[in-house]
């Protein structure tokens, strides 16, 4: 994973913009961070460490550290501990070099050992550092920046984005991706290479998104553009376009936690993710009714919004239609063909486990690629025969939130269109009911209080509501570190009612209408053995210990109201156990590697 921030200046000098860039990226990964700059004696100093920004901002003064020109990184460790020498950027022998890497170099140790044949001494257990010494080596034979990438691109196999500093280009960095992102930012007088557009967002709202296996050598002047194979493109082509994502959204408010805003902002995200083109709308509808079958596709959260996707594609849209986990597509292909859509959900449209399945979905002739997606100018965007975006702004706390119940509302935007009906209603209605959700917050705050030392957490639902308890226990799991399933209701009996004991919480999504009676058996016969129930409904109930009330709506909006007191309880879970809410350990939002 790892996040990416480099920044060329014909003014200023970039040390704090390159920290203040990371701190945007930490999401990305956050158990290491580095700096290296270009001083004013041609010399590159790199200030790197084991730990979050601010503790690598704390221990070294970068206030001293001039420099016009320097890369970045945080690190989410993949070969090699975590430690110093282990964080990037990693300088070449010679000092010549200097580099930061996200993805993963597959052959890092064949080339690690001829470059050692040649006299390379390493000094870190990274795959990465290997870019450093090819780039050094092959830059020494002609100074030239793009044809150095050029030959390091060529013999390294995996997937990557780098960006590259020179001791004796004090205007100039090189970058380089292959299925890994990559963005060029515009500033007039800064210009930027980094992960994501949020690193440089407080600088310039215009970048140029890379597409893959891509180059590009970036002055103060501007970017040049080539193939991995050196061929420059015509930069007419490439021309920056501006970002939509406000600046506002880039701050915690007076909220403590990112998580907690996003959560918060659910009200307004549901509404926007429903401003979509409608002629977009309707080819993708169009699209989808005339495939033979449809094939939904994602990870994590994005998977649960796919598994509601799916209920109402079927038992609505009367369509057939799979999901699979990206991870797992390979098992999907030999029913994939020309009359196969396949449908892929995600926030970051860079998911590793997703662009493959999308590439071997391609490589199969699909029918059509469509995508709910929050990055504009993601890879899947880019990689697209249809785009919605979910339009919730960017999302920074690590888990999935706002993003989820956006995906929730496109994909019913689809559905309807495909349908005819309209469960949507008035977009504003929506929004209250939201807020109404939201006025649980003090309830999950104190059952977080009263459950937070418990070890286990069972989320129970039926049908259509069955995704919301998986997505509720992936919550609790990722925020609070508390071990928690989500399980169809009906399957307890068939094994996991062994596991009930006095006291064990579970949560029982109980919405009135058609299950309902059925879930409220369960929840007995899980009382009857000692459970604690928490119930999510619009009633209560006797066999209810507490009840978080939900406000009523119809089936396709009913789920996003489900999760909204969710969210809340891992938030709150988070924050009652000490734990970072934004930043949960060991994971990284965007997971760029498979
Ligand atoms: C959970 C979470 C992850 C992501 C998953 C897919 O809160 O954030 O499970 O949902 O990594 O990421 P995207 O949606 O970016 O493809």
């Amino acid at each position: 994973m790892c996040g990416i921030i480099a920044a060329v200046s014909s003014e200023e000098e970039v040390a704090s913009i390159l920290l203040e860039g990371l701190k945007r990226e930490e999401y990305r990964g956050y158990d290491s961070a580095g700096v290296a700059l270009l001083n004013g004696k041609g010399a590159i100093v790199v200030r790197k460490d084991a730990g979050r920004v601010g503790q690598l901002e704390q221990r070294y003064n970068f206030a001293e550290l001039g420099g016009r020109v320097g890369i970045a990184h945080t690190r989410w460790a993949t070969h090699g501990g975590v430690s110093q020498k282990n964080s990037h950027p990693h300088l070449s022998c010679k000092g010549l070099v200097a580099i930061v890497h996200n993805g993963i170099i597959e052959n890092y140790l064949d080339l690690r050992k001829e470059l050692q044949s040649r006299g390379h001494a390493f000094t870190s257990q990274t795959d990465s550092e290997v870019i450093a010494h090819l780039m050094e080596e092959e830059y020494e034979k002609d100074r030239d920046p793009v044809r150095a990438t050029v030959a390091a691109a060529k013999v390294i196999r995996g997937q990557y984005a780098f960006v590259a500093l020179f001791s004796d280009r004090p205007g100039l960095l090189v970058g380089a991706r292959y299925d890994a992102p990559l963005v060029v930012g515009m500033g007039e007088k800064t210009k930027f290479l980094a992960s994501d557009v949020l690193a440089f967002l407080a600088h310039t709202d215009m970048a140029i998104f890379l597409d893959n296996k891509e180059i590009v050598e970036l002055t103060t002047e501007g970017a040049r553009i080539f193939t991995l194979k050196g061929k420059e493109l015509d930069a007419r082509s490439r021309k920056a376009t501006r970002v939509a994502w406000e600046l506002g959204s880039l701050s915690k408010e007076s909220y403590a936690h990112y998580t907690l805003k996003e959560i918060h902002e659910q009200p307004n995200s549901v509404q926007s993710a429903l401003a979509q083109d409608p002629e977009i709308v309707s080819a993708v509808a169009d699209r989808l009714k005339s495939a033979k079958s449809v094939v939904l596709t994602a990870s994590g959260s994005s998977y649960h919004a796919a598994l509601l996707m799916r209920i109402r594609l079927a038992a609505e849209a009367k369509m057939r239609c799979e999901v699979v986990l990206s991870g797992d597509f390979e098992r999907e292909l030999p029913f994939i063909d020309d009359e196969t859509v396949v449908v892929a959900l995600s926030q970051s449209g860079e998911t590793a486990d997703l662009l493959e399945a999308v590439k071997k979905a391609k490589s199969r002739k699909v029918g059509g690629v469509v995508s709910l997606v929050n990055a504009a100018g993601s890879s899947l965007a880019r990689q697209s025969d249809q785009t919605l975006l979910l339009n919730c702004g960017p999302e920074v706390g690590v888990a999935a939130t706002k993003s989820f119940t956006a995906q929730v509302m496109v994909g019913n935007l689809i559905i309807d269109k495909m349908t005819g009906k309209d469960t949507i209603g008035n977009p504003y209605k929506l929004g209250t009911l939201v807020e109404k959700a939201l006025a649980t917050e003090q309830m999950m705050s104190r059952l977080a209080h009263e459950y937070r030392d418990r070890a286990d957490f069972y989320f129970i639902a039926r049908g259509g509501h069955y995704p919301i308890a998986q997505e509720g226990a992936l919550k609790l799991k990722e925020l609070s570190y508390i071990h928690a399933e989500g399980m169809s209701a009906g399957e307890l009996k068939h094994g996991t009612l062994a596991l009930i004991e006095k006291g064990t919480p579970v949560v029982v999504i109980a919405p009135n209408g058609h299950g309902y009676d059925d879930t409220i058996s369960n929840a007995q016969e899980l009382a009857a053995r000692g459970a604690e129930i928490i119930g999510v409904a619009q009633k209560t109930h006797p066999v209810f210990t507490h009840t978080v009330r939900i406000p009523a709506s119809n089936g396709s909006f009913a789920p996003v109201l489900e999760v909204v007191p969710l969210q809340l309880l891992a938030y709150f879970m988070a924050t009652e156990r000490k734990n970072d809410p934004d930043h949960p350990r060991n994971l990284a939002k965007s997971v760029t590697v498979k």
